[in-house]
């Protein structure tokens, strides 16, 4: 059963106050935390733009961390798959090890096809205005499916797999995100430049 749907257990539990608070890391570190969110089809260059943007950062002296569907489908959400259910549970714990990083004073970057509208605004809504950063990586299916690289669409359109999202399962694109880059039809430096520009706006990254 996804976790969503399970009965909370924790009662009886008081938040106990860090000393070192996020301030105080960010102070150490900086810069300031944010939660870089990446969304948009199997394909559409979500991992590539999320560690490509890393790199940068990284080369600034910023603290970061991708946190990546395909990798954390391994272990935290190893026991999930691609029903609507087990994508919001996806989504929800994604979400929350996002905000741990947040506080951490890290730059976290995330790139989950995230396809549910909903999902998204309740990350955005967990965090202070401007902590969460939606960047869509807009391409169309069809150049994602041209591309194929994990070959998935060649299988989910003969039937070996159901539940493919832009297939057999919803996307829903994000209606005002703070960016949206057209990953289907500008290289790769010119999507890493733009992404890079915003995060300077939002005082994420350094000028
Ligand atoms: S999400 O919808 O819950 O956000 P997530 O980003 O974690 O998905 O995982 C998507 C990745 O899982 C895809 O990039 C693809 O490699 C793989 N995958 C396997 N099965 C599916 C499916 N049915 N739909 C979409 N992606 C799938």
């Amino acid at each position: 059963m996804a976790e969503s749907n399970r009965p909370k257990t924790s009662a009886n539990v008081v938040w106990h106050h860090a000393t070192v608070t996020r301030a105080r890391r960010e102070e150490l570190n900086g810069h300031r935390g944010a939660i870089i969110w990446f969304t948009g089809l199997s394909g559409s260059g979500k991992s590539t733009l999320a560690h490509a943007v890393e790199e940068v950062l990284h080369g600034q002296g910023c603290r970061t961390f991708v946190l990546d569907g395909d990798n954390v489908r391994h272990g935290l959400c190893g026991d999930l798959g691609f029903s609507s259910q087990d994508r919001v549970e996806n989504i929800r714990r994604v979400g929350e090890v996002a905000k741990l990083f947040m506080e951490a004073g890290v730059i976290v970057l995330t790139a989950f096809i995230s396809p549910y509208r909903a999902d998204r605004e309740r990350v955005r809504g967990m965090v202070e205005h401007g902590d969460f950063i939606e960047i869509y990586c807009d391409s169309p299916i069809e150049v994602c499916e041209s591309r194929d690289v994990k070959g998935l669409y060649k299988k989910a359109r003969a039937g070996q797999i159901g539940d493919f999202t832009g297939i057999s399962s919803p996307y829903e694109e994000p209606e005002s995100p703070e960016f949206r880059v057209e990953t289907g039809a500008t290289p790769l430096d010119e999507c890493v430049k733009s992404v890079i520009d915003v995060l300077m706006e939002r005082r994420v990254a350094k000028k």
